[in-house]
């Protein structure tokens, strides 16, 4: 209207659109700005939140190495999660070197529990876990927790190739090394079978693989630790029985020294192990000197 009536002129018209279009861009550009401001502030929070917490507590570095693993008793342990009902009460067992022992007990009745203490995360309230017969207190937690080597329940797995997921535990590994570890656990064939063979990336959580692939390579990592000592925790609960029936052969195929822990809530895939240990028979158990001929299953 104000052109048509010459207070302003046609150029002043458009400068003032092109000029109002500067503004509103910016306007809302700065609008744009602000939100990404907030969001790196949160996540800059959050990040100083993870620098600020106290360096976790990895273990006294006081007390013997151990050098050879001879054998593994619990001596009268009882135990119970804070002020709960006790999930141990004066149990015994023992454990020798290259043996292959089940462990069996009900969803609960305290396997990992178990395993825990063996490993010194847990204490017992009474008695003792010794290691090459001397109580574990008197090994330093560090040596004390390389001794093992435990396949958990949930494998975890990283956004990245499998062959590093695989060199996480220990970046000087070879291929060949690593090929072996595979070759061993039943990994080799489905990974070279992938597009990208060993270089594949695989999803968040290993999302892109089965559940039996994803423990096979939990396998082969345990494998790859080195420990003389190697924990199946339910690892071979999700495997169909194919995959168990390898196991089974993995267990056997494993050097004579090599000590193994298979965890299960079921007898099944314990036929490869020398005996098996019924958590509910623990009480008043009394360990026998070990004998490498297979001895009757005790479940
Ligand atoms: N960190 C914990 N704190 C308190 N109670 C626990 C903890 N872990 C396990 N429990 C309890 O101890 C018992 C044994 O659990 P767990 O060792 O996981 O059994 P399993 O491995 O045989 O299924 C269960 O009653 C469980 O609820
Ligand atoms: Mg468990």
């Amino acid at each position: 209207m104000q052109v048509i009536d010459g207070a302003i002129t046609p150029g002043t018209l458009v400068a003032f659109l092109l000029y109002s279009q500067f503004i509103s861009q910016s306007v809302s550009a700065l609008a744009g700005s602000y939100t990404s401001v907030k969001q790196a502030q949160g996540a800059s929070e959050r990040v100083f939140e993870l620098l600020d917490k106290p360096k976790e507590y990895l273990g006294s570095e006081k007390g013997e190495s151990i050098h050879d693993f001879e054998s593994l008793e619990f001596k009268n342990v009882s135990f119970r999660h804070n002020e709960s009902q006790e999930v141990f009460s004066n149990i015994s067992f023992k454990i020798f070197k290259g043996e292959k022992v089940a462990l069996i007990g009900p969803s609960g009745s305290g396997k990992t529990t178990l395993i825990r203490l063996m490993q010194g995360l847990f204490s017992p309230n009474e008695g003792d876990v010794v290691i090459n017969g001397k109580t574990a207190e008197s090994f330093n937690d560090c040596a004390r927790r390389a001794l093992f080597a435990t396949v958990p329940q949930n494998v975890s797995l990283f956004r990245a190739s499998i062959i590093d997921n695989l060199r996480l535990e220990n970046e000087k590994l070879t291929d060949d090394e690593i090929i072996d570890a595979c070759k061993l656990s039943n990994c080799h064939e489905f990974i070279r079978s992938l597009e990208n063979g060993y270089q594949t990336i695989v999803g968040e959580n290993g999302d892109t693989l089965s559940g039996g692939q994803k423990q096979r390579l939990a396998i082969a990592r345990a494998l790859l630790r080195g420990a003389p000592v190697i924990v199946l925790d339910e690892a071979t609960s999700n495997l169909d029985n194919d995959n168990a029936l390898r196991i089974t052969e993995l267990i056997e195929s494993l050097p004579a020294d090599k000590t193994v822990v298979i965890i299960s809530h079921t007898c099944k895939s314990v036929d490869a192990c020398d005996r098996s240990i019924n958590i509910s028979d623990l009480k008043g158990y009394q360990p026998e000197p070990y004998n490498s001929e297979k001895l009757p299953m005790l479940a």
